[in-house]
């Protein structure tokens, strides 16, 4: 049922029908407790189970006590037993609350650590069911699962890529987004966003062949929006499912978006446009480098190696004095290359 459905509704609703029923949250939950695979992801899906469970029995206790309160006799065996069952909850919240503590710190720690790789971040986001993962995967050519399930990833997934120039990009793939997010669920959900907070370049693959593709949009700009990420210039749109639409209406996104610099029409099934968005990626990025132009010696291998493996070589002249080069180097190491020349 596609909205709050109160134990006793569920009890009764069970009864008549003979069936399981859930209500919206309650699929959502189980859904993400079914594909959550990393530790945090399933502390942070249990966590909203817990909470979940808190507010489905204050709300089966004010009944009672509404219940009670013609009765007039306070503490019965029911109050008891909501309350213990409160208190046995609680405790495993806060429990879970401090797991999620030391393993957010752990992540911290790691991403540190990836901030010190010099390849920048491209981030997958997008509505549940767009096709990130299936993107993420002709992008990249990993295994990473990808089905017609929602919510395939609870976890951002993370894959090296190397773009027609030889650069490097790490292309991370994040959760689905989904409308009207159950409050309790809202924490957790952001919270495997965060990756998408330290990217350089953010793809929002959109399923155009969806009727709901403008509403969806819209919440995903939202949830963007709540991270702090706006009206962004490090957004760049991705039009997918193109091989669903009908001729004429292809041809017309096609010409509507051919105006926008900022969109691509793709399929992430048949591969049509993924080329382009591999350039778009190049360019995107590339317009933050840095031009440097530096004489080298001949018997500099070690920083003339280094160049070639981080940089983009545009021009190199044999001259008399050494090796004169003219590369293109990402802000990350435009700025290592300068520190290693003054140490
Ligand atoms: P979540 O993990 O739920 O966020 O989904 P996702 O955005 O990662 O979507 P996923 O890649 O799992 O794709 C969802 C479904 O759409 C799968 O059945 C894909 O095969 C299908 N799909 C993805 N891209 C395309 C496309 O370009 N064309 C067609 N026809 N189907 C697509």
């Amino acid at each position: 049922i596609d909205g709050p459905v109160s134990p006793v509704q569920q009890r009764n609703l069970e009864k008549a029908w003979n069936c399981k029923v859930i209500d919206r949250t309650g699929l959502i939950l189980e859904i993400f407790g079914e594909r959550a695979r990393t530790h945090e992801g399933r502390l942070q899906v249990e966590l909203a189970a817990m909470s979940f469970q808190r507010s489905r029995l204050v709300r089966s206790w004010t009944h009672l006590e509404r219940q009670r309160g013609g009765l007039g006799f306070v503490g019965g065996p029911g109050e008891s037993q909501i309350e213990l069952d409160r208190r046995l909850i609680d405790e495993r919240i806060s429990k879970l609350k401090r797991q999620l503590e030391s393993v957010r710190r752990t992540r911290e720690l790691q991403r540190a650590a990836r901030r010190r790789v010099p390849y920048p971040i491209v981030a997958l986001v997008g509505y549940t069911n767009a096709g990130k993962s299936t993107l993420f995967n002709r992008l990249t050519d990993s295994g990473v699962m990808a089905e017609d399930m929602l919510f395939a990833t609870l976890d951002p997934t993370m894959r090296q890529l190397e773009l027609p120039s030889g650069r490097r990009v790490i292309l991370s793939d994040t959760v689905g987004f989904i409308s009207d997010l159950p409050t309790d669920l809202v924490a957790a959900f952001r919270a495997t966003l965060e990756e998408v907070l330290e990217a350089d370049l953010i793809l929002h693959v959109r399923d155009i062949a969806s009727p709901e593709s403008n509403a969806q949009k819209q919440d995903v700009l939202e949830v963007l929006s709540s991270l702090g990420i706006g009206d962004d210039t490090r957004t760049v749109e991705l039009l997918n499912k193109a091989d669903l639409l009908q001729e004429e209406d292809a041809a017309a996104i096609q010409a509507q978006s051919a105006r926008h610099e900022e969109e691509v029409v793709i399929s992430a099934v048949t591969g049509a446009g993924c080329d382009l968005v591999l350039q778009l990626i190049e360019t995107r990025l590339a317009d933050k480098n840095e031009i440097i132009d530096v004489t080298l010696a001949y018997d500099d291998g070690r920083t003339i190696a280094w160049l070639y493996e981080n940089g983009d070589v545009l021009s190199r002249e044999d001259g008399e004095e050494g090796i004169r080069f003219t590369v293109s180097l990402d802000p990350k190491n435009a700025g290592r290359f300068q520190q290693g020349k003054n140490s």
